[in-house]
């Protein structure tokens, strides 16, 4: 289980999280939503440790993330697969040396073994016998796809994804909102999705939190968050603008 408690997090005299809480279940899809500029993405840093809160408990399976040592760290980062919002590929190498590097710096593997585990996870993002091409060589959609099998090439019991389908058409959308179904089915991978866009959010989410001026303003399933009440949801789902000034007082 994933829980952030009471979170505050300011960059200078900018207040990016104040008192934000979420608990993202085990074997959920949980799916956090937002404006741009909300703090997803700061969200997401704290949880694998690359921010460190000023106040407030950041946890993954009953431990706290900002007291781990860096090696405690490295070590918590092998079951927590992070998507990222431009897939961070290394361009100078493969697709399966991308993939591979990882499991050899985890060591323990023998060359056949990362071999299959590389291509079994290529086989689960639907890129079989990409291993040699480049990432250059992809369109965004399969550079998407690759970041994510990089992801589960360690079979991570947690997956947070950055935006996985922002700047796909809604074909590509929908095979990637497919995969992270796929994910939690074939994989019983739990997941955290960043994502500001609402049919993805309906389609992959057992539980959908929207994010706004620093905490969750709204928890709920799809359903309750697509007829909810609240006039800043309302406005950010139906894509009212007018609606959110009116639920803040301000334009
Ligand atoms: N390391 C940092 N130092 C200073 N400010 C930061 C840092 N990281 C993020 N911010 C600021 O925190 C705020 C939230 O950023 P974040 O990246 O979490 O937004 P987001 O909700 O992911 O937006 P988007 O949907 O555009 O990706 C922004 O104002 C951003 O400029
Ligand atoms: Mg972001």
């Amino acid at each position: 289980m994933i829980q952030l408690q009471d979170v505050h997090k300011a960059f200078g005299p900018k207040q990016v999280l104040r008192g934000f809480s979420l608990h993202v279940e085990e074997g959920k899809t949980t799916s956090l939503v937002g404006f741009s500029g909300a703090g997803k993405s700061v969200t997401l840093k704290h949880i694998v440790g690359l921010i460190s809160p000023d106040s407030g408990t950041v946890q993954v399976d009953e431990e706290s993330i900002p007291d781990m040592s860096r090696e405690q760290l490295y070590e918590m980062r092998r079951k927590v697969g992070y998507v990222f919002q431009f897939a961070a590929l290394f361009d100078s190498m493969t697709i399966a040396e991308n993939l591979a590097m990882g499991l050899i710096k985890k060591g323990g593997f023998t060359e056949a073994q990362i071999k299959e585990r590389v291509s079994d996870s290529l086989g689960l993002v639907n890129l079989d016998g990409f291993e040699r091409r480049y990432p250059a060589e992809l369109s965004g959609g399969q550079r998407k796809r690759a970041g994510l099998a990089r992801a589960i090439a360690f079979r991570p019991k947690y997956l947070l994804y950055d935006e996985p389908t922002s700047g796909l058409d809604p074909v590509t959308t929908a095979v990637i909102d497919e995969l992270i179904l796929k994910m939690k089915q074939e994989l019983g991978v739990t997941s955290l999705v960043i994502t500001h866009d609402m049919q993805s959010a309906y389609r992959v989410s057992d539980r959908i939190a929207m994010l706004f001026e620093g905490r969750v303003l709204e928890e709920g399933t799809p359903d309750e968050i697509r007829n909810s009440q609240t006039k800043v949801v309302r406005g950010f789902v139906e894509g009212k603008p007018e609606l959110v000034e009116e639920g803040t007082g301000k334009p």
